[in-house]
């Protein structure tokens, strides 16, 4: 029988954040380094906010932070393609007028959710992939790392052991992923990843697809996923739980409902955060742990 799916939720109020570091199992004795990853990046998100800063810059702060923190699989660290390279997938949307921008199958750049706020910021298209991605990016002044400097011991031992059958395949867990409310009431998410581990070269997951992994409507909420990204795309999970907030329910029921019914539907298994139009935040997860933390105006939370 399967396990219920684990929801909470409570007041974020005026302004604030949430982040995750994914949905999965980490082990035991690394729990309180996905947690103090996440608190760290929730506190990043929250100084960008008491700046002055909108909910757009909260998320790609957030994120950021995750990215550049190698045990979680985005930015470096992130997990190896059977190639051996690492190949991101990124995105980022504001509420406020549903613009959006989005990176895949992006190769040899640190800080891949940079360069999905750059394409939110330039307007002309949504989505950029592979090589055109890589273009973009150049074009837009950020310098490539190149794609040793992305990969970590720790990739390279989930690779090894994905190959020789000893090591999950097809999964990576430890996608990141920020939603944000501003003061002004201006709601975004973002989310990032390298995937999962042993991919086919080119697979892209829900991470970098508006209304899969990333959706954010002012008048209703903002959600990032993080989990099986084959079962996310087909259930389009980040916009059907902003549906849901929009016909008044909950940012915790909301993301409940939508992560049963992944399992259900497709059996998928993954996590999601949100926050709703009123400053209510939730998570959901139908996986051992999904690490995550929040930060507001007067004060934080965090769990795994
Ligand atoms: N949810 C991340 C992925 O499947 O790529």
């Amino acid at each position: 029988m399967n396990d219920p799916v684990f929801s909470q939720g409570s007041v974020l109020g005026r302004f604030g954040v949430v982040v995750h570091g994914g949905a999965g199992n980490v082990r035991p004795e690394r729990r309180a380094l996905h947690i103090e990853g996440c608190r760290r990046a929730a506190r990043a998100g929250l100084a960008v906010l008491r700046d002055g800063g909108s909910a757009t810059d909260a998320v790609e702060h957030a994120v950021r932070a995750l990215e550049d923190d190698p045990i979680f699989n985005a930015g470096t660290g992130a997990c190896l393609t059977a190639d051996g390279i690492v190949e991101h997938d990124a995105s980022i949307m504001e509420g406020h007028d549903l613009r959006a921008g989005a990176v895949c199958s992006l190769r040899g750049f640190a800080n891949p959710v940079l360069i999905a706020r750059a394409a939110l910021d330039d307007g002309r298209h949504v989505l950029y992939a592979a090589e055109g991605a890589a273009r973009f990016a150049a074009e837009r002044g950020f310098v490539p790392v190149g794609d040793a400097a992305l990969v970590t011991e720790a990739a390279r031992e989930a690779l090894a052991a994905a190959r020789e059958g000893t090591g999950p395949t097809g999964w990576a867990g430890g996608t990141v992923g920020a939603v944000a409310r501003d003061a002004s009431g201006l709601l975004a998410a973002a989310t990032s990843t390298g995937g999962t581990v042993n991919k086919r070269a080119g697979r892209v997951g829900d991470s970098p697809l508006i209304g899969a992994g990333t959706y954010a409507d002012d008048e209703a909420g903002a959600v990032s996923t993080t989990g099986h990204g084959e079962g996310m795309i087909r259930l389009c999970v980040a916009r059907s739980a902003v549906e849901a907030m929009r016909a008044r329910v909950s940012a915790d029921e909301a993301l409940r409902r939508t992560i049963e019914h992944l399992r259900e539907r497709v059996g998928s298994v993954g996590g999601a955060i949100a926050i709703d139009r009123n400053g209510r935040y939730g998570f959901a997860r139908s996986t051992a742990t999904m690490s995550w933390a929040a930060a507001w105006e007067e004060g934080e939370d965090a769990g795994i």
